[in-house]
């Protein structure tokens, strides 16, 4: 898979993103589904949105023992998604064991990628909620490392991240980047936010833009652009 713009989805129901969704009559965007829409209306929208020729990012970021992550992972790999995700906070043991249940009899599985530590939690929270001393981009390489040493393809992270992950972890381990926005939009509740043309040149391999394409006036044509700057440009 090369570098493409994902479209969160991050919506309440399946009337709302199959209305979304049906504006697009050309190119099929890659669309993330989370936990707000899956635990609404289960796996059959995975299901459904994947029969109507997306590529799907579902975005349920697992931690737990595992044995569990493992078998939920063999069950989210019957839904034939295109990459899934987990916390890497759960350990390499965890990591590894949610390859395992990820990969099919055949060999084959979605792409797995780390969440490091979520941009909500700051310095301040890492110290004295999680008890990590340690400067938070050094914690977010550690855990990206973690996650190579694991066998994941790579990592969720801030695109201002992505060019130091490719340094430490290689430049085939994946950068997923959120906190996209165009140069003359809003930067609505993000703090550090990049334009696609800027996430393109530090090196992301996917962006997931939310809102500047879901609450556009014209969503499908935020999306072109986003493409046009991101893939193309
Ligand atoms: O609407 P917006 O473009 O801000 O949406 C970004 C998407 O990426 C949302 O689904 C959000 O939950 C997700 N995300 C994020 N920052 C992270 C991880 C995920 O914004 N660190």
């Amino acid at each position: 898979m090369g570098k493409d713009v994902i479209v969160a989805c991050d919506f309440a129901n399946a009337d709302q993103v199959f209305g979304f969704l049906d504006r697009f009559t050309g190119r099929k965007p890659f669309v993330k589904i989370g936990m707000e829409l899956f635990y609404a209306e289960g796996p059959q929208i995975v299901r459904e949105i994947k029969r109507r020729g997306h590529k799907i990012f579902l975005d349920l970021k697992l931690h737990d023992i595992p044995n569990t992550v493992k078998k939920s992972m063999s069950v989210l790999s019957n839904l034939d998604v295109d990459i899934t995700n987990l916390h890497a906070g759960g350990t390499v043991r965890m990591m590894e064991a949610a390859l395992e249940g990820l990969t099919r009899p055949d060999g084959t599985r979605p792409l797995l990628i780390a969440v490091t530590q979520l941009t909500s939690t700051d310095q301040e929270a890492m110290e004295n909620d999680l008890l990590i001393k340690e400067p938070i981009d050094q914690v977010v390489m550690h855990y990206a490392a973690n996650a190579k040493k694991a066998g994941l393809d790579g990592v969720v992270c801030s695109p201002l991240e992505a060019g130091k992950v490719h340094d430490t972890c290689g430049k085939d381990f994946l950068t997923i980047t959120p906190g996209v926005r165009f140069a003359d939009g809003d930067i609505g509740d993000q703090k550090r936010v990049m334009t696609p043309a800027a996430a393109k040149e530090i090196g992301s391999d996917y962006i997931v833009v939310g809102r500047p394409i879901t609450a556009a006036a014209d969503p499908v044509a935020a999306y072109e652009r986003c493409v046009a700057e991101f893939c193309d440009g």
